[in-house]
């Protein structure tokens, strides 16, 4: 193999053979590719595309970088989401417990945050205790014990993808719809789930700005899983506004245990349903009194005290991560709140320091925003629109600078 003529056929536009691909890969995992070699390669995909064979055999080649789970004959089937990213997105921390109610197993490897979005793992974090590196035979004895485990990526997981995004993260090549559609579904492959719902969003919050963008990557993600045996099925979801009423990990992590727990926001129960009801078998009524009833719940804990966590961080949110600075956003004036833009809040949010800026930068659970209202609601002068959770004064002044909610 000539690296320099693959990149060359890449970047004039010609197709890569499938065994070209596969072998560029094979000898990245290998070492034998230079960084600098693969980055060019990925700007070349950035600029030109690939074709649908060429993504398909780059999301073939990434998956078997690694391990690929092998499930036992004759356990439930299996079942994973996964959303695109977006802002104040908790869904998988509702969504996994309540799918376990069924006779499903919900094997979820997850990821951190990425630039302004939330990471599932991040949020786990913050719960004392809570044990996200979990082998394959670890998960295993949890899914037949409970039905579920929530853990990341371990280092024989895709390899390729976690080195890959490494180098696209600081190459400008994350936004490249076949690099994604290899990245997202080479691990949803590695999983070996049987059925798969992509929450693919949209909007000021999300990597896909657009509602056309959004449509044809779920179009990509959807022919990559159906063509490898995987029921398939994504919905679009617009993410201009955060996802409930919080943004940070510790505050997420509080407002999804509010919806196991019957109380939770209007959008975040019903995207929540919506993604449910795709993958399981039982009615969307049935998996809504599941959310009212205590039973996702019950399966939130057994999970939770499954990997380590003190569920006893439920019991009392005074001592869960308390900012130093709390302080309301006041509303400027009496009117209705026109428009929320969802990126400068993530924005903000990731300056207040619930995201990272450089992949080993550590996280405050604590910070963020909570009691964010929504659009379309009435708001009198000086009511909160959302409350600030800082580490400093200072950080709470940028912070309120940064964000953008229009009130008219
Ligand atoms: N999420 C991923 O896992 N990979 C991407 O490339 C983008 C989002």
């Amino acid at each position: 193999m000539h690296v320099p003529t693959l990149i060359e056929k890449t970047r004039d536009g010609q197709p890569l053979e499938p065994s070209e691909i596969s072998a560029l890969i094979a000898a990245y995992v290998a070492g034998e590719v230079p960084d600098y070699q693969m980055s060019a390669w990925a700007m070349a995909v950035f600029f030109r595309g690939l074709t649908d064979d060429e993504t398909a055999a780059l999301t073939a080649a990434m998956r078997d970088s690694g391990r690929v789970f092998r499930w036992p004959e004759g356990t439930p089937p299996k079942v994973d989401k996964h959303s695109t990213g977006g802002i104040g997105d908790k869904v998988s921390l509702v969504l996994a417990p309540l799918l376990a109610c069924d006779n499903l197993w919900v094997p979820m490897v997850s990821g951190r945050g990425l630039g302004i979005t939330g990471g599932t793992l991040d949020k786990l974090e913050s719960i004392p205790g809570f044990n996200v590196h979990l082998d394959e035979s670890a998960g295993l004895r949890q899914l037949e014990k409970i039905g579920v485990f929530m853990a990341g990526q371990t280092g024989d997981f895709c390899p390729a993808d976690k080195r890959l995004y490494a180098l696209r993260d600081v190459t400008a090549t994350v936004p490249s719809r076949a690099l994604i559609i290899a990245s997202i579904m080479s691990k949803k492959l590695a999983e070996s789930v049987d059925r798969l719902v992509l929450d693919v969003k949209f909007g000021s919050g999300a990597f896909m700005k657009t509602r056309k963008e959004a449509e044809l990557l779920a179009a990509g993600l959807t022919a990559a899983g159906e063509s490898n045996g995987v029921r398939t099925t994504f919905l679009l979801s617009p993410m201009e506004e955060p996802l409930g009423h919080t943004v940070g990990n510790a505050l997420e992590v509080r407002e999804a245990v509010e919806t196991l727990q019957g109380n939770g926001p209007e959008d975040l129960v019903s995207l929540t349903l919506d993604l449910a009801a795709i993958l399981s078998d039982s009615p969307r009524q049935i998996l809504a009194e599941r959310l009212q009833n205590g039973s996702a719940w019950e399966k939130f804990l057994a999970l939770v005290e499954a990997q380590g966590g003190d569920t006893r961080a439920f019991e009392d949110w005074t001592t869960f991560h308390p900012a130093p600075v709390i302080r309301p956003f006041p509303a400027p004036h009496d009117g209705r709140i026109v428009s929320m833009d969802a990126g400068r809040i993530g924005r903000a949010a990731v300056q207040l320091g619930a995201g990272r800026h450089k992949t080993d930068d550590s996280i405050n659970p604590a910070v963020g925003f909570s009691g964010i209202r929504k659009v379309g609601e009435r708001i009198s002068k000086g009511e909160p629109l959302l409350w600030v959770h800082a580490a400093s004064e200072a950080d709470a002044d940028a912070a309120a600078q940064a964000i953008s909610l229009v009130v008219r």
